[in-house]
């Protein structure tokens, strides 16, 4: 079949894909939404062709008339690759350059940068701070994925010596992105924050992160760290100390305290919880009282580990199932047959399963077979229900010790939060309905990059708003808490 390659600016990314391929396939990987669900109306998740040619039809013509989007813009939604593409991704500039959170800041002087340092991916923001504007972006995966896409082989890619190969490369890629924004704007730099879990705090600032390789996996090494550009290598000036915020805890890094920050979580008076499902599925709950948070190993499982037809959210993956009378309709990502599931699809199959009756309460196969197939020559065996089985209870567990912590039961949490690329794709009824998270969807929200609100927050409040909340915080270790195994178990329930 005839390929074609797909540029996506400004992330850098290249993609190869077959002829004919939606873009809202391609697209979807990368945290593009549909809200609209593809329709043509809402005009969201529109593209700029900056290089090569995307056919339109009549009737997408139409659309993009009445959106009154000029010539040179697309409706990823009604567009198909068959031709070498460039795109700008005016959603992607739009979910991280203009976020919509609002939050009261006292304006201040000249312009700050503030950095998401996360396992994956990095965001660079520089900011006016009179206005809270934001001026630039730059996006990057993060260099250090060459020794292990999470945080237990980077952790290993330091013990193995890699350490100062993998601060080198960090501080060197994290300056040579603000060089890049400083050359466009010629402005007076103030301030420079980052955020980040903790590992990445370590690895970055040059400390030890052997303590987290082995019992108990902890750290006393949480706090802020400051540097001038001179100690990170970097050829321009700051006129305060940069600053890479404080974590909370051993696996519960500054990110959550950013986004601690964004949700607001420590100045409402209801309960609110924040639930960042990557690797670790972070959690908080809390109100202005005090708030509690732990980490929890919920994330494998939903990033395909450990499943045996698991694979990411690429090509070939399917991203999500639906239930059309009693038929399980599956959707591929990149118009190619299924090779495997991912995460998000991994939670609609189970959810849909139990619904359907085919599993039961204690996730067993009811026909006594061994797999059960969902499409094509995609199944799921028993052992793969069971690991999912063991992150939905590291998730549900947490939330219910964490609930109990706080002497209040999950019904009294006003609204829950989720944070990170992976919250984008779930179907919230699904996660509410197999008890992932065990509160009605309608309390559910998706927030994005919560991480990156809040290190912009930190930019305008210095350390005030940090040190609140580290103050009201307790981070829990959940494996501490005598009832933990017992929890554990009841939550694998489905
Ligand atoms: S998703 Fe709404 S216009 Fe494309």
């Amino acid at each position: 079949m005839k390929k074609h390659t797909i540029s996506l600016y400004p992330l850098g990314k290249e993609i190869r894909v077959n002829d004919q391929t939606p873009l809202i396939d391609v697209l979807h990987e990368f945290g593009i939404e549909f809200l609209c669900g593809g329709k043509g109306t809402c005009g969201k998740c529109k593209v700029r062709l900056l290089d090569g040619e995307i056919f339109t039809n009549p009737a997408h013509i139409h659309k993009l008339d009445k959106l009154g989007f000029t010539k040179d813009w697309r409706l990823a939604c009604m567009s198909n690759c068959t031709d070498d593409i460039t795109l700008e991704i005016e959603q992607f500039n739009h979910i991280i350059l203009a976020d919509e959170t609002e939050f009261e800041f006292t304006p201040g002087e000249g312009y700050g940068i503030a950095v998401d340092l996360g396992t994956t991916a990095v965001v660079v923001q520089l900011i006016d701070l009179r206005s809270a504007q934001v001026l630039a972006i730059e996006t990057m995966l993060n260099p250090q994925i060459r020794f292990g896409a999470d945080l237990i082989s980077r952790i290993q890619a330091c013990l193995d010596g890699n350490d100062g190969e993998m601060n080198r490369t960090i501080r060197s890629s994290i300056g040579t992105m603000i060089e890049l924004m400083l050359k466009k704007h010629l402005v007076d730099l103030q301030q420079v924050v980052l955020v980040g879990n903790t590992v990445m705090q370590l690895i970055f600032s040059n400390c030890d992160v052997s303590p987290l390789s082995m019992y108990p996996f902890h750290t006393d090494n949480l706090g802020l760290k400051t540097f001038t550009p001179e100690e990170l290598g970097w050829n321009f000036t700051v006129s305060k100390p940069i600053k890479f915020h404080a974590s909370i805890g051993s696996f519960v890094g500054s990110d959550i305290l950013a986004g601690i920050a964004a949700t607001g979580i420590h100045q409402k008076e209801k309960y609110t919880a924040l639930i960042d499902l990557g690797t670790n599925g972070e959690i908080v709950i809390g109100n202005r009282e005090q708030t509690v948070c732990a980490s929890t190993a919920a994330g494998p499982a939903f990033e395909g580990s450990n499943i045996s037809m698991g694979m990411r959210a690429v090509t070939g993956a399917i991203s999500s199932f639906s239930l059309d009378n009693e038929s399980i309709i599956a959707h591929v990502i990149g118009n190619t047959s299924a090779k495997g599931i991912c995460g998000s699809a991994l939670i609609d199959a189970i959810a849909i399963l139990r619904k359907l009756d085919f599993i039961g309460l204690f996730g067993e196969i009811n026909s006594g077979a061994d797999h059960l197939n969902l499409t094509g020559k995609i199944n799921l065996t028993q052992k793969d229900i069971y690991e999912f089985q063991l992150a939905k209870a590291a998730l549900a567990a947490g939330m219910t010790i964490l609930c109990k912590k706080l002497s209040i039961s999950p019904s009294d949490i006003q609204e829950v939060f989720i944070a990170g690329g992976f919250g984008n794709y779930i179907n919230l009824e699904h996660v509410s309905d197999i008890g992932k998270i065990e509160v009605p969807e309608e309390k559910i929200r998706k927030m994005g990059n919560t991480a990156l609100i809040g290190a912009k927050m930190f930019l305008f409040t210095g350390g005030t708003i940090t040190e609140e909340i580290l103050s009201k915080t307790t981070h829990v270790n959940l494996e501490g808490d005598p009832n933990f195994q017992d929890i554990y178990v009841d939550k694998m329930l489905l």
